[in-house]
């Protein structure tokens, strides 16, 4: 069974310089568990598919089908992590992380549990007191990826996570994502521009172009777990890389610049 279904779905801003059209007739299916991750040169409509199938916003056409129904309204079953952390300075790491639990009024000593078991998968553990001006940018987004995990959702959606990060925390964050994966099982939605990022974490890259956003192309990533630095190096990744790169840049009836 599907996860989500993606279904003829477009999206056209209505903006004070004109229409934007920022995905035209966007068709992909998600299983349980999945890890998959959008790239495309900034502007493709990355962000913009990931806030429709977070219901975040609306479609112009098409729908998104989530467990096998229609998506209207955001549902808790998703939880989003953001390029900036976005976490509350007044309160402790705990309570930023716990707040996704309070405005869903769960139990409060179930979820300090989870929180703090969260918060030690992610290398966190002694930190809880802190508040987050203490923490490093990699600190910070661990918080805020504690903090879309804390109510159980099946369904995570990142939006471009590590992009302010300096390389080094970026690629520790990554295999670090991969084994929370791991444990919690989680169906991933990964948005990135980084090609080697979107290769090394996903089970398949959904490859967009621009002007309107289209999926170019779908690849099977036939790499062993767990994922490793080297894979890098190998010809099945430069080939797959090759490939992402000569198809985000095309345009709709063009040829690659
Ligand atoms: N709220 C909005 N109003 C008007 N245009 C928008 C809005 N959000 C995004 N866009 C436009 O839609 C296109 C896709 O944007 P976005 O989804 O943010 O792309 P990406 O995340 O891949 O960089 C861009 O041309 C962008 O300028
Ligand atoms: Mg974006």
């Amino acid at each position: 069974m599907d996860k989500i279904r993606i279904d003829s779905l477009s999206k056209t801003y209505a903006s004070k310089v004109g229409r934007v059209r920022a995905l035209e007739n966007i068709n992909l299916t998600i299983g349980h568990n999945e890890f998959v991750t959008l790239v495309g040169p900034s502007g493709c409509g990355k962000s913009t598919l990931l806030k429709v199938i977070g219901a975040l916003i609306k479609p112009s056409r098409g729908r998104i089908i989530f467990d096998e129904a229609p998506l209207l309204k955001p549902t808790a079953d998703v939880g989003i992590v953001f390029q900036e952390p976005v976490l509350l300075l007044w309160r402790t790491v705990l309570d930023n992380v716990l707040l996704p639990a309070e405005i869903l009024r769960l139990d409060k000593a179930k979820a300090k549990k989870r929180a703090m078991a969260l918060l030690k998968l992610v290398g966190l553990e002694g930190f809880e007191t802190r508040h987050p001006d203490e923490l490093s940018g990699g600190m910070q987004q661990r918080v805020a990826l504690c903090r879309a995990l804390i109510h159980d959702p099946s369904v995570l959606l990142m939006d471009e996570p590590f992009a302010a990060l300096d390389p080094m925390t970026r690629e520790e964050l990554g295999f670090e994502l991969l084994r929370i994966w791991d444990v919690e099982k989680k169906t991933v939605v990964f948005v990135t521009h980084s090609i080697p990022e979107a290769i090394l974490l996903a089970d398949r890259v959904v490859a967009m172009s621009p002007r309107p956003g289209a999926i170019a192309r779908i690849l099977d990533i036939d790499l062993a777990r767990p994922r490793t630095l080297d894979m890098q190096f190998t010809d099945k990744f430069k080939s797959y890389s090759d490939e992402i790169r000569a198809v985000i840049h095309r345009r709709a009836g063009g040829s690659a610049p």
